[in-house]
């Protein structure tokens, strides 16, 4: 038997470790044998890869791909290039573009315009406003991977709905057997915080981050723990920053309910004197907040309270940024920066430092969002018979991010630039085609397509 593609001579990524002298067969998309490379079949296309690591394909659940309606900022293009250079494999776009994902049509629009650009594979979260709890059902039917409410106002201005519609929302939502996420940060607080040091004139970009303190996102996710104990529905915090916010997830898993967490790689690797150092190109909702939470942070992941990582991939322009004068009154600059080409490198970079392992690395990076978001095991295993999706890295690669201009999305502000890594990816393979490898993006656009989700395990 000959297979399309064999990949061989990896050290092969599995739950149990590393296995050597490794690879993976691929026939039509599909994963038909993994193994010692001596054992797989004969490919009529063999791909060595020099004792890289062969890893379940990276599954990043939570990026702004801006498109539809803000694509000066990206669009599916120019995410999923940037996605499939940085070892990429499936993405998870946000609702707040221009329409917001509010009801079936936007829904449809954003999948055309995906199945038109994407280099990767990609989904998109539906939105819950006061405006739309009839379209919920509408959503789920369109194929919405689940569902996000914003609590407290960010980028995009999508208003939160009340606590009861947020209830509502909940006892509909648990009956698609969909996941509802949140941007958790208590909405009042930030506002009054905010108010209170535009007044007194505090217009430094760290006063943006104290502006929005970690109580507002603790109490934010204690209150939808309380309100998912009562409904029932299973939900997800995106983004958590703090050790504070983590813990309240734990004490809520204790309590029964249904509740997964994400962080994302610059909450694990800066301390607020990144705004100090770097001002506005740092800004970002929810902050990155104080070494000591950091560490409690670090605590919980190493605990298994965060379940997956994310970049929350939040691409502006250098204008909206205030690049030119990153220092500049903070209430003038935009919240959020690219990570699609650091995620993989920062956590390599962990696993350098012995902070954790390459398993528990592709756990919390393709396997677990993946189970959380009703993916797997199509996305997130190296199971025989899944989507041959394949992110292959050395973890010994030392290099660093000189100049951002090297990216691929449409804008490239980030607080990674002049840092160093050890790891980064070589090559990416979305169901069986090579997308991206040693520096170039192979894929042609219109590739990726739509995952279909049913309902979460
Ligand atoms: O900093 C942020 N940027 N936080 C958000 O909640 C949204 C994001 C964006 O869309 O730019
Ligand atoms: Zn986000």
């Amino acid at each position: 038997m000959s297979v399309d593609l064999v990949v061989r001579n990896g050290r092969l990524l599995t739950p149990d470790g590393l296995v050597a002298d490794a690879g993976v067969a691929i026939d039509d998309g599909t994963i038909v044998a993994t193994g010692r490379t001596a054992q797989l079949p004969t490919g009529d296309r063999t791909f060595d890869v020099d004792g890289d690591v062969i890893a379940p394909g990276v599954v990043d659940c939570h990026i702004h791909n801006r498109e539809p309606g803000l694509e000066y900022k990206e669009d599916w293009e120019s995410a999923t290039r940037a996605a499939a250079a940085g070892g990429v494999t499936t993405v998870v776009g946000m609702p707040n573009t221009e329409p917001i994902i509010d009801r079936p049509a936007h829904l449809e629009r954003k999948f055309e315009t995906g199945e038109r650009g994407a280099h990767v594979d990609f989904q998109s979260y539906a939105v819950v406003t006061s405006e739309n709890l009839d379209q919920i059902s509408g959503l789920d039917e369109a194929g919405a991977i689940g569902f996000k409410i914003f609590l407290g106002s960010t980028v995009g201005d999508v208003p939160a709905p009340t606590d009861g519609e947020i209830l509502a929302a909940m006892e509909r939502i648990r009956s698609t057997g969909k996941r509802l996420g949140f941007h958790e940060e208590n909405g009042e607080i930030i506002d009054h915080y905010e108010a209170a040091y535009r007044e007194a004139g505090k217009n430094d970009p760290i006063h943006h981050a104290h502006s929005r303190p970690v109580i507002a996102e603790q109490e934010a996710i204690e209150r939808m723990i309380t309100f998912a104990d009562e409904t029932g529905a299973s939900i997800h915090m995106f983004h958590v920053s703090s050790g504070s916010g983590a813990e309240a997830v734990a004490r809520g898993r204790e309590r029964g309910v249904d509740v997964t967490a994400e962080t994302t790689p610059h909450y694990l690797w800066f301390t607020e004197d990144v705004l100090r150092e770097q001002g506005n190109v740092a800004r970002i909702q929810p902050p990155i907040r104080d070494a000591e939470q950091r560490d409690r942070l670090w605590r919980a992941f190493d605990a298994g309270v965060i379940d997956c990582v994310a970049t929350d991939h939040a691409p502006h322009t250098d204008e909206e940024k205030l690049v030119d004068d990153p220092f500049a009154n903070t209430w003038d600059a935009i919240s959020g920066f690219v990570g699609l080409e650091t995620e993989v490198p920062v956590m390599l970079s962990f696993v350098d430092d012995g902070r954790l392992s390459l398993t528990e690395w592709a756990y919390r990076h393709s396997t677990r969002p993946a189970q959380v978001w009703g993916m797997y095991p199509q996305k997130g295993s190296l199971r025989v018979g899944t989507d041959a999706d394949l992110t292959i890295v050395d973890p010994d690669r030392e290099w660093t991010l000189t100049d951002r201009e090297t990216l691929h999305s449409k804008n490239t502000v980030t607080p990674f630039e002049g840092e160093s890594f050890v790891g980064r990816a070589t090559a990416t393979i979305v169901r069986g085609e090579v997308v991206y490898q040693d520096g170039t993006v192979t894929g042609e656009p219109g590739y990726g397509t739509r995952v279909d989700v049913d309902e979460i395990e």
